[in-house]
């Protein structure tokens, strides 16, 4: 007889929203957006006020937050003032990585009856992250030989934050022999490499060091250095012994 109930119901368009209503769900959505890192008890936005509930109903019908699949809840809510507010420590990063947006769903639930009203958290970055190289110490060899114009691809730093708040631009210490060209790919990725600007003579300098730095466009800018040592090699080192024969 059940089946018989349900596979008709299927059928029915209207019993949706019948066993929706008989069960007393109500989906609302109400959205909010925070920045990262927030203290604990920032209010994020005042719930009660957007979902048009006074102040005694939040406690008579016992208003309370709950995750919606999440394993921490993000916010919780102040029954005395209908503020929606920061209870855990929201870092995008480890939420979302580098994903462009971040949204983090919770629950308002209200008993008497039943009622659940989603919520929709954004989280905006911020810049609490650097620019960071893998290695702090870049080399290279590189003959003298090697003409004016001659390019050598560098590792690309990174930066956990996203948009603006992630690597913008490098910068090489000021010196005679390279400059640093960005190679903006199509992806976004900025490639950056040394580019010979004088030719290099091993007889007036076998080696170089040079800070080069990336930087982010947060506010404030935060950056990363590594150093570029350059080891200037012989431009006849290969000549064969056996040529003298
Ligand atoms: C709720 O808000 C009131 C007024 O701002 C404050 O005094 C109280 O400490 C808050 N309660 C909680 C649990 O945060």
């Amino acid at each position: 007889m059940g089946n018989t109930f349900y596979g008709g119901c299927l059928l029915n368009r209207y019993c949706v929203l019948f066993l929706l209503i008989s069960l007393g769900f109500t989906y609302g959505d109400v959205s909010y957006s925070v920045a990262e890192e927030m203290k604990r008890g920032s209010v994020v936005g005042n719930i009660a006020k957007d979902l048009g509930l006074g102040i005694s109903t939040l406690s008579s019908r016992k208003a309370r937050i709950d995750t919606d699949g999440n394993d921490k809840r993000y916010c919780d809510i102040n029954l005395s003032t209908g503020d929606l507010i920061v209870a855990e420590r929201i870092d995008r990063e480890s939420l979302c990585g580098k994903k462009a947006t971040c949204v983090l769903k919770e629950e308002l639930v209200l008993e008497n009856p039943l009622e659940l009203q989603r919520i929709s958290i954004h989280v905006k970055d911020i810049n609490d992250n650097a620019p960071e190289f893998s290695e702090d110490l870049i080399s290279f060899q590189i003959r003298e030989s090697a003409v004016k114009g001659a390019r050598f691809s560098l590792t690309e730093a990174h930066d956990a934050d996203i948009g603006t708040n992630a690597v913008q631009s490098y910068n090489l210490q000021t010196n005679e022999h390279f400059t640093i060209n960005v190679d903006a790919g199509v992806s976004g990725r900025k490639h950056p490499e040394l580019v010979l600007v004088k030719e290099l003579d091993r007889e007036q300098e076998k080696e170089l060091k040079l800070v080069l730095t990336a930087l982010d466009g947060g506010s404030p800018q935060k950056s990363g250095t590594a150093v570029i040592h350059v080891t200037v090699l012989d431009a006849n080192d290969n000549a064969p012994v056996f040529m003298l024969f």
